[in-house]
């Protein structure tokens, strides 16, 4: 896998929970990836898997008092976001960390011009004036494909479509020039062709800035044309994480196995927007079961499966979350020092 010094977003041991009146839930268990420069590393799963409470985690956005983020080390770039304060977090995120989101309508706020949402970053951030915010806002709405771009900057976002609106975000996502974009299901709100338009701008943005990007979705299909390696998770843990090419071609873990085989043929999967189903449910993380979490769902259970599987070691830095592998014990990005 990538090199220590290639690594831009180093997680380790990440753990989420919320304090509940019924004592506290762990939403994310023992999260452990990296990310290499300029590389798209994708983490899909079910609804609930824990997708976008890895990204809040490490944007610092996870509400509190009732949410409670922990990590061994969360290095970006060699800082350590899980020692900073929430001042010092104001001050990476949407600098050298961005995000965006599913319905930039929900980010956006309808009565401010275009131009002046998508540029405050460097207002925040830069502290730069008016006019050269402007025209910086000008420069990336060029570069994200918006078409007759001086005149949308005083658009309202109303007044654009969703697939340029989404546009405007991945720009305003990049306008300080990130480490890092968390994108996180971009094109789930958008038609088809849209969606195909925008991850190629997203991948096309990746070869010409630079960016690193972690790229979460339901939809292996995107995860196949977008990303370099790929994290699977299931019930707050990462399940399997492989090399894009060695997970479709060794799937190792049954929930993975299972997510493959039960796509639709012909692009059916795409165009419901929803992952292929596999029988039964994610499990309730505030009652899990006490052996493997996927164990209930799993065609491949076995006596052992009633205690929680670790990490094991397929090779090529491929991990997987179970005990069919268990003589290869591993950890977590293992192909970097933890
Ligand atoms: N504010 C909260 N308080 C308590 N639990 C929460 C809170 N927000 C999310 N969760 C729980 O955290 C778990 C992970 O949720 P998350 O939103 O990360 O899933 P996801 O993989 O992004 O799903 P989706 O594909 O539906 O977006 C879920 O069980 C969810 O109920
Ligand atoms: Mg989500």
């Amino acid at each position: 896998m990538i090199s220590r010094t290639d690594t831009i977003l180093s997680v380790r041991e990440l753990r989420t929970e919320f304090r509940g009146g019924r004592g506290n839930v762990r939403v994310l268990d023992d999260i452990s990836f990296d990310v290499g420069r300029g590389r798209i590393v994708g983490l899909v799963g079910e609804s609930g898997s824990g997708k976008s409470m890895t990204a809040l985690s490490l944007m610092g956005l996870v509400p509190r008092p009732q949410g409670q983020v922990s990590a061994k080390s969360i290095l970006l770039d060699g800082t350590d976001l899980a020692t900073l304060s929430p001042d010092g977090m104001r001050r990476i995120r949407g600098n050298e960390i961005s995000m965006v989101f599913q319905e930039p309508m929900t980010s956006l706020n309808p009565v401010r011009r275009i131009w002046d949402q998508v540029g405050e970053p460097l207002a925040v951030h830069h502290g730069l004036g008016r006019r050269a915010i402007r025209d910086r806002v000008l420069e990336m709405f060029e570069l994200v494909g918006i078409p007759e771009p001086k005149a949308r900057l005083e658009a309202y976002p109303h007044e654009l479509s969703g697939g340029l609106r989404q546009r405007a975000m991945i720009a305003m996502g990049l306008i300080c020039e990130p480490k890092l974009l968390i994108a996180d299901e971009p094109t789930t709100a958008l038609d088809v062709t849209t969606q195909s338009q925008i991850l190629k701008l997203m991948l096309d943005l990746r070869d010409r800035v630079g960016t690193a990007i972690i790229m979460i979705t339901h939809d292996l299909g995107i995860i196949a044309e977008m990303c370099d390696e790929v994290n699977v998770m299931y019930a707050g843990q990462i399940v399997e994480q492989a090399d894009v090419f060695d997970l479709f071609e060794r799937p190792s873990h049954p929930y993975t196995r299972g997510l493959l085989a039960s796509i639709p043929k012909a692009g059916a999967a795409r165009a419901t927007k929803r992952m292929p189903s596999i029988p039964g449910m994610v499990p309730n993380l505030a009652k899990l079961p006490p052996g493997c979490r996927f164990g209930p769902r799993c065609g491949d259970a076995m006596p052992v499966c009633e205690q929680p599987p670790g990490l094991a070691g397929l090779g090529r830095g491929h991990v997987a979350r179970c005990w069919l592998h268990a003589s290869s014990p591993a950890t977590c990005a293992e192909g970097a020092a933890s």
